[in-house]
This record gives structure tokens, C-alpha cells and sequence, in this order.
């Protein structure tokens, strides 16, 4: 019997292309820094019956059209805005991501991602390699401090959540702003709920986790940073449209907050040419919120279930698409 048809759109583990081998016909993009050209997606689509994805990937109407045996996409992250959900539910199409798996590693870096920010750790050690430090002093690359503040997380899932138990372990107060309220994170964290526009007034740090929506493209906009204060340092590790980035880098230049530590851009790869990438106050990382070994395999480990799930039909342990499975019964 014909094997079905997975392909991968980036190299992934030996040991997990080897699994997969075993039960399935395997071809993957083998390039581990460039994307697969739309083109070569394309044609893979169409003979596949599985596809495991990254975020790069736009996983559109065209693409899922053109898949006509296509059962099931898994997302190599838990972010999905790159694929057409709708569109996917509609043709019968399991969509997967990988949620839980990656919270805490995720957590780990927007908190590093913080206080590199706050304390200039990229910049200091900068100074160092570069033979720049001349003498201790009292002002040398001083920073802001993080504990005792209040940190103010956009966006509480279970990476925002898991952010807020870095933060309490720094005594800081914590302000939250949510789609619904957290009573477990309240209780246990001691975590605030409050409007939007109350956490942007009253927070030093900001920091936005929220996934990417048509209600939440942009709601990083001139209008929001004007209300920070000052002294806010904002972190972004969620996605690079929730933030306006002319209006960030007007912020940051105008001094309308201190500073940005960003993860994620409007346009990924960001160009070496961007005026964010200019300002000394802006801590920049290429998109590796959950890049640990560990973690990576993990994720890797859930798309193979997931796709092992829809191939013999059962659900997928991480649905994106309630949707699919009230059509499948
Ligand atoms: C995700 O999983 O959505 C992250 O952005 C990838 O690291």
C-alpha cells in the first residue's frame, strides 16, 4: 500500500525524520536557514498528506486548495497567524500547534530578553570586547532597576502566566490585561487585572505576549507609547505586527519610554538597515523565544504525534481547529 505523503518545510532531527520514515513517505526542505520558495511549497502540497510547518511558511487558501489529499498541518510553534484557520476548517484540514511544550523556555527569554534591557547587558559586554571600559565609575552603563517594579503583561496565557512567576520571584507588582480574567493567577501570583490603558500608564515594564489578531495588529501604536511612562522599557516576544515599529522607534527616539527589548519584527528577517537596529537603547534578538535543544525537539516530537494522531484517525493532542473534530464525528 502506498505510504502517505508528509513533507517538512525545514531540516529538521535525524531521529525524527527517521521516525516519521517508518511509517510514512518523508521529503523535507533541507536548508536549515531559508525558507521553502512558495513555489517549491506549492507542488509539495499537492501530493501530501501531511504537511509540519514553520512560521515562515504562509499557509493560505491557495496553498490548502491546492493540497487535495492534505489532512492535517502542525505548526512547528504555538503561534498560527501565518496559517488560514478558516480555510483549513472549511476543507476539513486538522490544524496543530505547540502549545505548553515550549511556555516555560519561552518565559525563560522575554524575562532575559527583560533584563538584558533594563541592565544594557548586551551593550556592557560590548564595552568589554571591544576594549572600551577605561575605569570603574559610577554611572558606567547604569541601567534600570527590575525588582520591586511593576511589570504590566499584555497578553496572559500560560507564557504570560509563566512570565508572572518569573516576576513575583523579583518582588515585583504585577498588572495584567487579558481576553478573560485569571482568579488562579490572582490568587497564587497576586496578579492585577486592568484595562489597557491602566497597565500602559502605571507599568515600567511592558511586556506584550498577546498572539497576533485583527484586533491586536497595531495595538502597539504612537498613541499607546504616549501614554507610557517615561522610564517604561517595553519587550516584545509575541509578534512583530501587534507593535507599530515607525511609531516604536518615534517613542524611543523622541524619549517617550527608555527602551525596547524586541524578539520579534513586523518583517522577519528584520533588515541590518532598520532604524530600530540603530538605537542603542533597543535590544534586538532574532525571533528565539523558544529556541533551547530541548524544547525544539519537544516541539518537533508533538507535530510527529500530531500527525500520527490525524493519520489514523484519531484527534491531535493539540488542536488549533476545535472546528474540525465536531465535523469529523
Ligand atoms: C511560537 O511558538 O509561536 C514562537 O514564536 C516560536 O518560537
Amino acid at each position: 500500500m502506498k505510504k502517505p505523503y508528509v513533507f517538512i518545510t525545514r531540516k529538521l532531527s535525524e531521529q525524527i525524520v527517521s521516525s516519521l520514515k517508518e511509517k510514512y513517505d518523508v521529503n523535507m526542505w533541507e536548508h536549515e536557514s531559508t525558507p521553502v520558495p512558495r513555489e517549491t511549497l506549492l507542488n509539495e502540497v499537492k501530493k501530501a498528506t501531511a504537511l509540519i510547518t514553520m512560521l515562515s511558511e504562509k499557509i493560505d487558501e491557495e496553498l490548502l486548495e491546492a493540497g487535495r489529499n492534505l489532512q492535517v498541518v502542525a505548526n512547528l510553534a504555538v503561534g498560527y497567524d501565518n496559517i488560514d484557520v478558516q480555510a483549513a476548517t472549511k476543507k476539513g484540514i486538522a490544524i496543530c500547534n505547540t502549545p505548553d511544550v515550549l511556555t516555560d523556555t519561552t518565559a525563560d527569554l522575554t524575562f532575559a530578553l527583560l533584563m538584558a534591557t533594563a541592565r544594557r547587558i548586551i551593550e556592557a559586554a560590548e564595552v568589554v570586547k571591544k576594549g572600551e571600559w577605561k575605569s570603574w565609575s559610577p554611572f558606567l552603563l547604569a541601567g534600570h532597576d527590575i525588582h520591586h517594579k511593576t511589570i504590566g503583561i499584555v497578553g496572559m496565557g500560560s507564557i504570560g502566566e509563566a512570565v508572572a512567576k518569573r516576576a513575583k520571584g523579583f518582588d515585583m507588582n504585577i498588572l495584567y490585561h487579558n481576553r478573560s480574567r485569571k482568579p488562579e493567577a490572582e490568587k497564587s501570583l497576586g496578579a492585577k487585572y486592568c484595562s489597557f490603558e491602566d497597565l500602559i500608564q502605571q507599568a515600567d515594564f511592558i511586556v506584550c505576549l498577546t498572539p497576533l489578531t485583527p484586533d491586536t495588529k497595531k495595538l502597539f501604536n504612537r498613541e499607546a507609547f504616549n501614554k507610557m511612562k517615561k522610564s517604561a522599557i517595553f519587550i516584545n516576544a509575541s509578534r512583530g505586527p501587534v507593535v507599530d515599529e515607525k511609531a516604536l522607534y518615534e517613542a524611543l527616539v523622541e524619549g517617550e519610554i527608555a527602551a525596547a527589548g524586541l524578539d520579534v519584527f513586523e518583517t522577519e528577517p528584520i533588515g541590518a538597515d532598520h532604524p530600530l537596529l540603530s538605537l542603542q537603547n533597543v535590544v534586538a534578538l532574532p525571533h528565539i523565544g523558544s529556541a533551547t535543544r530541548e524544547t525544539r525537539e519537544a516541539m518537533m516530537q508533538l507535530c510527529v504525534e500530531n500527525v500520527d494522531r490525524v493519520l489514523s484517525g484519531k484527534s491531535p493532542k493539540t488542536l488549533v481547529n476545535k472546528a474540525w473534530e465536531k465535523q469529523k464525528v
